[in-house]
């Protein structure tokens, strides 16, 4: 099933029948699919419960107002090349100082692509930080990454970051759709969440990128029982990256 409609979304969002699509239980230990196994996104009932809690324990000893401080120094100390930038800022602020494995973890950590690479990278990860702290970094890396280059392709002089980003959010989400399995069933259930943050229902306009529009109730960071516990820290960090930016209206550097 494919599913388009806000109240919809939300409505399978709030529903512990729907849950994250079972991941392998049998990776070895220390490889990415031993890692997916380990994690609160990939996991149920109580034992998710009890993983999300040691996450959200460990968000609230991080202060956003300081990442975006850190982010935006960051951005300027390296010249506008800001790739890279919110997971060393957040790695940091959680006593990790070497990130260069980050990326070659986080790709296969939501889609499940195992490889050689994304196994070392993992092997690497557990030497510096426990699993907690682990699926911080994997989890933020590319959906802020990916804010970041959604909105700086909307941005136009004098934008607000903040305003900015809320509407790149809702209208041009890094996330595009996340998937459920209907315990009841065996169904799978995508949700489409640029459809759904488009739902003329909810959304006057839908189609228009505006940001003063303000916050707006799009569904890109989740919502219901396991929506993204980090909100406040992503669009710090990417705000942080864009104050550098866009105050300095310096092109950033290629890739
Ligand atoms: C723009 C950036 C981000 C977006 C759009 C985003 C979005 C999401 C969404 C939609 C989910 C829920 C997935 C689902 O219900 O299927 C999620 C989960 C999660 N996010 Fe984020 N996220 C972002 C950045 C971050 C950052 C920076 C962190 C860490 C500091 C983070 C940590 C997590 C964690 C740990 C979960 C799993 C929660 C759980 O299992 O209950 N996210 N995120």
């Amino acid at each position: 099933m494919h599913i388009t409609r806000h109240a919809e979304a939300r409505s399978v969002l709030d529903d512990a029948a729907y849950v994250p699509p079972p991941v392998r239980q049998d990776g070895a230990k220390g490889t990415l699919a031993w890692l997916r196994a380990q994690v609160s996104r990939f996991s149920t009932g109580e034992i998710h419960a009890g993983r999300r809690r040691a996450l959200v324990e460990l968000l609230a000893g991080l202060e956003p107002a300081e990442l975006r401080r850190a982010a935006a120094a960051m951005t300027e100390e390296r010249d506008g090349d800001w790739r890279g930038v919110p997971t060393a800022v957040l790695a940091s602020a959680l006593g990790v100082e070497d990130t260069a494995t980050v990326s070659a973890a986080a790709s296969g950590y939501l889609s499940g692509e195992e490889s050689p690479q994304a196994d070392a990278a993992v092997a690497r990860l557990l030497t510096l930080a426990d699993v907690s702290v682990i699926t911080l970094l994997l989890q933020g890396h590319a959906a802020t990454e990916g804010l970041i280059e959604n909105a700086l392709r909307h941005a136009k002089p004098g934008d607000d970051p903040w305003a900015l980003l809320e509407e790149t959010l809702r209208q041009d989400p890094p996330l595009r759709a996340t998937r459920r399995l209907d315990t009841r069933t065996g169904e799978t259930v995508t949700i489409d969440l640029v459809a759904a943050n488009r739902d003329p229902d909810v959304f006057a306009d839908a189609k228009r990128f505006d940001p003063a529009r303000g916050p707006s109730p799009h569904l890109t960071f989740g919502s219901g029982i396991r929506p993204c516990p980090a909100p406040g820290h992503a669009l710090a960090l990417a705000a942080g990256v864009l104050d550098a930016l866009l105050a300095t209206s310096r092109p950033p550097r290629p890739r």
